[in-house]
């Protein structure tokens, strides 16, 4: 097919079938199916999943183009809309004047002096889980990582400890992320109200994690003590005279939005590292030697983040390896033209993280997981899009920075006495539902090293 045919001015793409378009090659492998789209179409590749076409960019520019300078042109795509029976109308999924006003109002809470507070908590909770594991003891890294930033979120943003409700709120998000999966790949979706198993396991789930949510904000609000935390900060807006406060339903959808948003992405971005340092003993001995020689016998403190340089870049490198957001969609409100295609109104504009981050256009040897790539400034030289693990413009991660510092400090908190070997040689295969996550967790043997 030749490129922006004019009576359409739709971009080349996969041919798929008359009914269901390339929705099942979509399903059966996404990422492999998003790489096949970028090898053989290039940069702007038009499918259609079912009913809905759509656009794929895969280039930096054009990912520049819809996130920031044509922002105004787009909203959220229609597979986001469907978590709003989770999150209801939060930060990741509200629009216009409405999120412009949150997004202001949360802001704060993310501030550096903020972040810089909750380090001290972020080590302090990986030093509790710490007490309990042992030399030779075999454990999913991945379900202990969600355990840990589950409960580092609710105390650092709601001042909350949930740690008797971590495993109850994992399996939980494991069946909202898994029925979200289901409702995108299924083309004829049956409404909410339905009583199909998926959807009442869904009601349940959402039961589950409202009823920890609304112990925390009841807890809270017998006890008004102001605490200066992102809890009070809302409850406050809550109680503004002026009309504009926020409703109980606002106040409930905007903390399970941070919740989950705020801790599944992180605890994946962890696993991963894990599970690339065992298969790297180089990078991990690099590790190793820079956490005994900036911390020798003492956990990690804010002010060592600066040197903690080689962690950082293992973070940074994990998170374009494995981007835990691999996809991000924008649906265009208005007619707009992008990368020389028009994409008319109702259209989704898909970026794949996955696909750009592996492009040899922007990343030697890409399928190599190496650190140290990012010494020399690398981060500088790329297209600033070429890299986007937070997403970018106005709707940019507004925990960004609380994420890459908590990954930094519990990765060298418990690499500083621990060492992770995977219990088993089978390769762990990322499974893309919302976030990209292992498939069947990580298992791992720990070895206690010698402190200092
Ligand atoms: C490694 C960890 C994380 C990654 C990779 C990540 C990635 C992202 C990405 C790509 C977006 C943009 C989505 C879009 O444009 O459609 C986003 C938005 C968001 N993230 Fe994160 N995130 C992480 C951690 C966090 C944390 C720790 C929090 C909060 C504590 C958080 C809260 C949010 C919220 C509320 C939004 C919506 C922002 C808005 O639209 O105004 N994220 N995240």
């Amino acid at each position: 097919m030749t490129a922006a045919a004019p009576a359409q001015s739709l971009p080349p793409g996969p041919k798929g079938s008359r009914l269901t378009g390339n929705l099942t090659e979509f399903k059966r492998d996404r990422l492999a199916f998003l790489e096949r789209c970028a090898r053989e179409y290039g940069d702007c590749v038009s499918i259609r999943l079912g009913p809905r076409r759509a656009f794929i960019v895969n280039h930096p520019d054009l990912v520049e183009e819809v996130l920031v300078t044509r922002n105004k042109s787009f909203i959220k795509h229609f597979a986001l809309r469907l978590t709003k029976a989770t999150l209801g109308n939060g930060l990741l999924t509200s629009e216009g004047d409405f999120w412009r006003r949150q997004r202001k109002l949360i802001q704060p809470a993310f501030h550096r002096e903020r972040i810089a507070a909750h380090t001290a908590t972020m080590v302090a909770f990986t030093e509790r889980m710490l007490a309990t594991w042992a030399d030779g003891q075999t454990r999913d890294a991945q379900e202990d990582m969600m355990r840990l930033t589950l409960e580092i979120v609710a105390k650092c943003l709601f001042d909350a400890d949930v740690s008797g409700d971590a495993a109850g709120a994992s399996v939980a998000m494991e069946t909202v992320l898994r029925s979200f999966t289901a409702r995108v790949n299924t083309l004829l979706r049956l409404p909410d109200w339905v009583p199909t198993p998926t959807n009442l396991r869904l009601r349940r789930a959402i039961r589950r994690l409202d009823a920890i949510l609304f112990r925390v904000i009841d807890e809270r609000r017998r006890n008004r003590q102001d605490r200066g935390d992102l809890l009070s900060m809302l409850l406050q807006a809550q109680d503004e005279d002026d009309g504009t406060g926020m409703t109980d339903r606002q106040l409930r959808d905007e903390t399970m939005t941070l919740f989950m948003a705020g801790h599944e992405t992180t605890a994946n971005t962890l696993a991963w590292a894990w599970y690339l340092l065992a298969l790297h003993p180089e990078a991990e001995a690099r590790l190793h030697a820079e956490l005994d020689h900036v911390l020798g016998d003492r956990p990690p403190t804010f002010d060592d983040l600066p040197r903690l340089k080689w962690t950082d870049m293992v973070v940074t490198e994990t998170l374009r390896y494995y981007p835990t957001v691999w996809l991000l969609g924008r649906e265009a409100i208005e007619p707009v033209t992008i990368g020389g295609y028009d994409v008319p109104v109702g259209m989704t504009v898909f970026m794949s993280q996955w696909v750009v981050h592996r492009d040899p256009r922007w990343f030697d040897d890409p399928k190599s997981f190496r650190p140290e790539r990012w010494a020399d400034g690398l981060a500088k030289r790329l297209p600033r899009y070429a890299y986007f693990p937070f997403g970018g413009g106005p709707r940019v991660c507004i925990g960004n920075a609380f994420a890459q510092t908590e990954s930094v400090l519990l990765l060298a908190t418990i690499a500083r006495r621990y060492q992770l070997s995977l219990a088993t040689d089978a390769a762990v295969t990322p499974l893309p539902t919302m976030t990209l996550r292992p498939d069947k967790g990580v298992k791992v043997v720990l070895a206690q090293r010698a402190t200092r």
